[in-house]
């Protein structure tokens, strides 16, 4: 029996200076999409919680939500990394939950998982790691506590954020997210620490680059300004959607059905 080998964390890691997209994806037909165009590394962001879920925050994604969504990405690609988010309260209490939670999104099919956190979730990183499941850090605007105090502004506390980036990257994470850290500061972070990091609204000094797919497909209007829209994909569902409907009130859609004597089918 031949086992397919997705990317492996280990072949991420080695992509250090090297650049590279990363996307989100949420379900079987867009991560079709993201290989078909050469993407390699999927992320099934919580970022669903807003996106396709229609929540105000991440914090109401739970983990079955994340099972879900993390197999339907693994059944439409065959080779990408899929790195599945750790949704919010399924790391926090101890190690046990932490690693019994990652756990479960690997066998739903996640290649390695995701959770947000500097220095304070460092043994974290370390315990999900030990028990052999690849572990990818986010540091900056950290969405799933920016409700509750941390905040969305951009992150610029260059002390904090280098101390949290030599600790996670101490811990295991074989790659980082810097989301909205300032751009200087994600370049030095980028030279620091021996692990790739990608940058989403942190300027081009990372080594890799992550969207949100909703957004740069214009499918999701509260898209933040740092992102570069590819389509204008809502705009397109609609028109469409419109036509279909006016075809149906019109009596245009379904076209009649022509119903042919036995005699007049060809052989
Ligand atoms: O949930 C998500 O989509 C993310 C990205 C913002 C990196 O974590």
């Amino acid at each position: 029996m031949s086992v397919r080998r997705r990317l492996t964390s280990a072949a991420i890691r080695a992509r250090k200076s090297k650049r590279f997209p990363v996307i989100t994806s949420y379900d079987a037909a867009f991560a079709r999409c993201a290989e078909a165009a050469g993407i390699d590394v999927v992320l099934v962001g919580d970022s669903l919680g807003n996106v396709v879920l229609g929540y105000e925050s991440t914090v109401s994604v739970t983990l079955e939500d994340m099972i879900r969504h993390t197999g339907a990405v693994a059944r439409g690609t065959t080779k990408a990394h899929v790195i599945a988010d750790m949704p919010f309260g399924s790391y926090e209490p101890s190690d046990a939950d932490a690693i019994r939670a990652a756990a479960a999104l690997i066998r739903a099919g996640g290649t390695s998982v995701k959770l947000e956190g500097g220095a304070s979730a460092a043994s974290r990183i370390a315990a999900i790691t030990t028990a052999g499941i690849p572990v990818v850090a986010h540091l900056g605007v950290l969405p799933q506590t920016a409700g509750i105090g941390g905040g969305f502004r951009r992150k610029n506390d260059r002390t904090a954020i280098l101390e949290d980036a030599r600790a996670i990257a101490e811990a295991g994470a074989f790659a980082v997210v810097l989301e909205m850290v300032d751009s200087a500061i994600a370049k030095e972070v980028t030279e620091l620490i021996d692990i790739p990091t990608i940058g989403i609204g942190s300027g081009g000094g990372c080594d890799a680059q992550v969207l949100v797919l909703y957004d740069m497909l214009g499918l999701y209007a509260e898209a933040p300004p740092f992102v570069k829209r590819y389509a204008e994909l809502a705009n397109v569902a609609t028109d469409a959607l419109r036509a279909y409907a006016n075809d149906v009130r019109d009596g245009a859609f379904p076209a009649p059905i022509i119903v042919r004597a036995p005699d007049e089918v060809e052989a």
